[in-house]
């Protein structure tokens, strides 16, 4: 782990098991995470991105301490999160927080803002009725909301504000770590901007580490150091945001930029997208798992499980074609 990871993800695997089945049938399991490898460095923005479906909330509920792993380990600081019991677990757990992706449905509807915002300070204890009320107004500030908000209920708010209420409680404790899990997909993209920047300016603040999940290409391009590819379960291509959209590398990552130049009418260039639904986890492909939705891929590439490339420094991708891609820098 270097001196500068926050978290270190070593072989993870998150695997559920299928319920029915014959009795003499093989037991199946759906591999929603597979094989992660990856750190992320104090007080940087990790973005996660991929499909519906490809284990990326499933990757930060491992991470968080939600879901232990079928296998592989996480570090928290230098820590083994799984290795920990107790109070120890907990406390570490305290420091890393989540925000939803639905503000409406992870915010208690019959709970008034204070409760909201307090609940993880009633919850640790150690802070008495006047020094949460205190806080919560200082922390409702700091997101663009007043202490009028106070009683007010979530239905009583817009989405963009609910997403705020939802951040304000995030941060109530002072995580080191937070898990941003498409913060803005369910809103308005009038709000989405506000949104990022008060993301940001907290991280600034506060001096936060953040693991953003998106499918929105745009949006990790503009606030990721560093970025992962992910497609049912696996990493495809892994580096600098920079290097992977100046250099993008496997076929999965080059459509997925390709149909976000769609929008883009007169660039004549010709579009590769994807094609077909995201195979299920419970079977998935052997060998590359893009493979069935691949335009490049061959026998070899039904058969037998992609190396990692290194492409250019810092810069991986798992695919057997990478080779020919690498810059003799
Ligand atoms: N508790 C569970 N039991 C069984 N399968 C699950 C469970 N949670 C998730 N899965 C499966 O694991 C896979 C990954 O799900 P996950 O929610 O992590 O995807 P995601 O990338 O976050 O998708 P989205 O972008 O839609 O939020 C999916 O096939 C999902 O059906
Ligand atoms: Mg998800």
């Amino acid at each position: 782990m270097s001196d500068k990871a926050l978290v270190r993800v070593e072989h993870l695997n998150v695997f559920f098991p299928v319920r029915g089945g014959l009795p003499f049938e093989k037991k199946k399991q759906v591999e929603a995470v597979c094989d992660m490898t990856f750190e992320i460095r104090q007080g940087e923005t990790f973005g996660l991105i991929g499909e519906s479906g490809c284990g990326k909330t499933t990757l930060a509920n491992a991470i968080l301490g939600m879901r232990p792993p079928t296998s592989g380990k996480v570090f928290f600081k230098g820590q083994d999160l799984y290795a920990l019991k107790g109070k120890d677990f907990k406390a570490l757990r305290r420091d890393m927080q989540m925000i939803f992706q639905d503000p409406l449905s992870s915010l208690n509807p019959r709970f008034d803002v204070l409760d909201i915002i307090s609940e993880p300070m009633q919850i640790r204890g150690g802070f008495s009725e006047e020094e949460m009320e205190a806080r919560t107004v200082e922390l409702l500030e700091m997101v663009g909301l007043s202490k009028e908000d106070l009683h007010r209920h979530p239905s009583d708010f817009s989405g963009g504000q609910r997403q705020r209420i939802g951040i304000a409680r995030a941060i109530s404790l002072h995580p080191a770590f937070l898990v941003c899990d498409e913060p803005v997909s369910a809103l308005d993209v009038s709000v989405h901007a506000q949104i990022l920047n008060l993301l940001m300016r907290l991280q600034k603040e506060l001096g936060m580490t953040y693991l953003f999940i998106s499918h929105n290409l745009a949006v990790v391009k503009s606030i990721c150091s560093h970025m992962i590819v992910m497609y049912l379960g696996k990493a495809m291509e892994w580096g600098p945001t920079d290097k992977i959209y100046k250099n993008p590398v496997h076929p999965y990552t080059r459509a997925l930029l390709d149909a976000v130049l769609d929008i883009d009418v007169d660039n004549k260039k010709e579009k590769k997208l994807i094609q077909g639904e995201l195979p299920s986890p419970i079977d998935p492909p052997k060998g590359c798992r893009f493979c069935t939705r691949c335009e490049y891929a061959t026998e070899k590439c039904r058969t037998e499980a992609p190396p990692t490339v290194k492409v250019e420094p810092g810069h991986y991708c798992a695919c057997h074609f990478a080779e020919g891609c690498v810059s003799e820098a």
